[in-house]
């Protein structure tokens, strides 16, 4: 789960409690202790309340050791919680938010310790929390576990004789590929080799329906490559070819909700919000259609003009950033129609959606986002193609993106990005821009660059450079210059000589040479699919620019794979 956070972990189990936490990455621990269990619980954290210390890492205890808590979400009436406690006498070992749900737990348990009165104290806490919520109690000494969920991601993996609580299912795929998707304000009890699923409203005992997922473990481990990242972006080739595939089906029904509705709004956060700018440009350009985009975060400050004709489309691999989830619960506030666009199955995003396409890319670990993006991008030009009458067209692009794809992956363009990122590492700033489409493929490319190489590094709309940017450029300044074969291949070359003749080194992208160019990326000539092509380099030169730096790709500091909190 380290993907989730990376900052601190902790690990709780057996009878007589064995607690171990530590700053740090639980990849680097090495192994800890070593004694049977029946139970347990482990935690990797991503620092909200309280610095990233080994007190403030999960699992947290009450005063007693009895009850032991994992928590995903903020609880944001805590302080108030803390106060009531501490007055009651409760002794705090740490700034989290966390830690009042031990000691609410313990404040609120009789002293039988019967299962049955535990599952009804965590259920009473758990409704007492304000937030969206995951919450996991332990208690070691009756070997169960009494979890709930609201808003925060939960699933639960069914094993031989062994169960698996977990906020995403690689975290137990090497040993089960049977899942319950666990609903919000619903709970789950672990005990004595069963599980039990419970309603956190009236405490009823609800059906357990146990899917099978499609993903293996094979696909979610690292094989012959060294990194996530580095494998992901290899496997873009084999993805968009499935996709080229893609059920006719579903394309046309979610072509239809866009055509009926009235107004088309596109949402997602980080890199996913990149492709859904990119769908703005391919809409209007394959399907004469305009629709509309903001990122996730800034959603609700334009829920007003939603009403039950808008239709709101909603990327996101994981379905579980929460600000993408806002702004899908906000458009439900106005009745309005949901399409999901997501790679994890059975995520929350998918259980909120009317509708939801599925990315089918397996599991993605690495923290920057690869496969998953080139993956939305070729599920939007399906649908674009759709709405001009011409799916046969838009699988003929994206089958030409996968073999363009492959053929830039299998070719001297690595060996030269990898060479390129030996010359560029000591760079302080980089510049990228594109036109069109290829705009959002400037962002995207800027944003792999630094959050992996932390060398700071900017897209652009190359004709927004005279307006301000071109102010930055110096002698040397590297600038990766995205060059399409369509109607902004001109332009967007004369804004690299404006670049180029105040100093700046070109880094062409593009399937033809052209004289401006310091360096030259050729990429396949892959017509309206281009932005797919054009973010591999970008991905590579991101990639080699953190190990030629001495970075771990996969786990870039301060962020994390899916951000759970607001
Ligand atoms: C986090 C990740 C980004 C990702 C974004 C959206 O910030 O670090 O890589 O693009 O979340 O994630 P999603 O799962 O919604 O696509």
């Amino acid at each position: 789960m380290e993907y989730r956070g990376y900052d601190s972990w902790g690990v709780a189990f057996g009878k007589d409690l064995s607690l171990v936490k530590k700053a740090g990455r639980i990849s680097e621990a090495g192994k800890v202790e070593e004694s049977p269990a029946y139970a347990g619980l482990g935690h990797t954290r991503w620092a909200t309340h309280g610095g990233v210390t080994e007190a403030n890492a999960h699992p947290h205890t009450d005063c007693t050791g009895r009850v032991v808590v994992a928590h995903n979400g903020i609880v944001e009436n805590w302080e108030e919680l803390k106060n009531e406690l501490e007055k009651k006498g409760h002794e705090f070992k740490s700034e989290t938010d966390t830690e009042v749900i031990a000691h609410l737990v313990e404040s609120e348990m009789g002293e039988t310790g019967e299962l049955d009165e535990l599952i009804e104290v965590v259920r009473r806490v758990f409704n007492q929390l304000k937030g969206l919520n995951a919450i996991l109690v332990y208690f070691p000494q009756m070997r169960s576990i009494v979890a709930f969920r609201n808003g925060s991601p939960m699933v639960l993996g069914v094993g031989e004789e062994e169960h698996f609580i977990a906020s995403d299912i690689p975290a137990f795929l090497p040993y089960t590929n049977k899942v319950v998707f666990i609903n919000d304000m619903e709970g789950v009890v672990l005990h004595e080799g069963t599980a039990k699923l419970i309603d956190a409203v009236n405490s009823k005992q609800l059906p357990l329906k146990v899917q099978e997922v499609e993903w293996s473990a094979e696909e979610a481990e690292l094989g012959e490559h060294p990194h996530y990242l580095i494998k992901e972006i290899m496997e873009q080739p084999q993805v968009l070819a499935r996709l080229a595939e893609y059920p006719e089906k579903d394309i046309k029904e979610v072509a239809k909700l866009i055509k009926e509705s009235f107004g088309t709004y596109f949402t997602a956060c980080g890199t996913a919000a990149h492709s859904g700018m990119a769908a703005t440009y391919m809409f209007a350009d394959l399907a004469k259609r305009h629709v509309n985009f903001a990122v996730g975060s800034e959603f609700y400050f334009l829920e007003d003009f939603l009403t039950p004709e808008s239709l709101l489309i909603a990327a996101s691999q994981s379905g579980e950033t929460m600000d993408t989830l806002e702004a899908v619960r906000a458009a439900k506030r106005h009745k309005s129609k949901v399409v999901a666009l997501v790679n994890a199955q059975g995520s929350s995003l998918t259980r909120i959606a009317d509708k939801t396409l599925l990315l089918n890319c397996g599991p993605e670990k690495a923290v920057l986002a690869t496969k998953s993006y080139t993956a939305k991008l070729a599920v939007f030009l399906l649908l674009a193609s759709q709405l001009n009458g011409g799916l046969k067209d838009g699988r003929k692009l994206v089958a030409k993106a996968a073999k363009g794809a492959k053929e830039l992956l299998e070719g001297d363009a690595v060996g030269e990005i990898k060479g390129l990122a030996g010359n560029l590492k000591g760079a302080e700033h980089l510049y990228v821009i594109g036109r069109g489409v290829n705009y959002p493929t400037a962002l995207e490319a800027a944003l792999k660059i630094k959050e992996v190489s932390y060398i700071h590094a900017e897209g652009f709309a190359g004709g927004e450079l005279k307006h301000g940017v071109i102010a930055l450029i110096e002698e040397g300044t590297p600038c990766m210059v995205f060059v399409a074969n369509d109607r902004t291949k001109e332009s967007v070359l004369s804004n690299a000589k404006e670049i180029k003749s105040r100093g700046g080194f070109i880094i062409g992208v593009s399937p033809d040479i052209n004289e401006v160019f310091d360096v030259w990326i050729e990429v396949p000539d892959v017509g309206e699919a281009s932005p797919i092509v054009n973010a591999i380099p970008a991905q590579l030169l991101a990639y080699y620019l953190a190990v030629e730096r001495g970075l771990d790709p996969d786990k870039p500091r301060n962020l994390a794979k899916s951000v759970t909190v607001k």
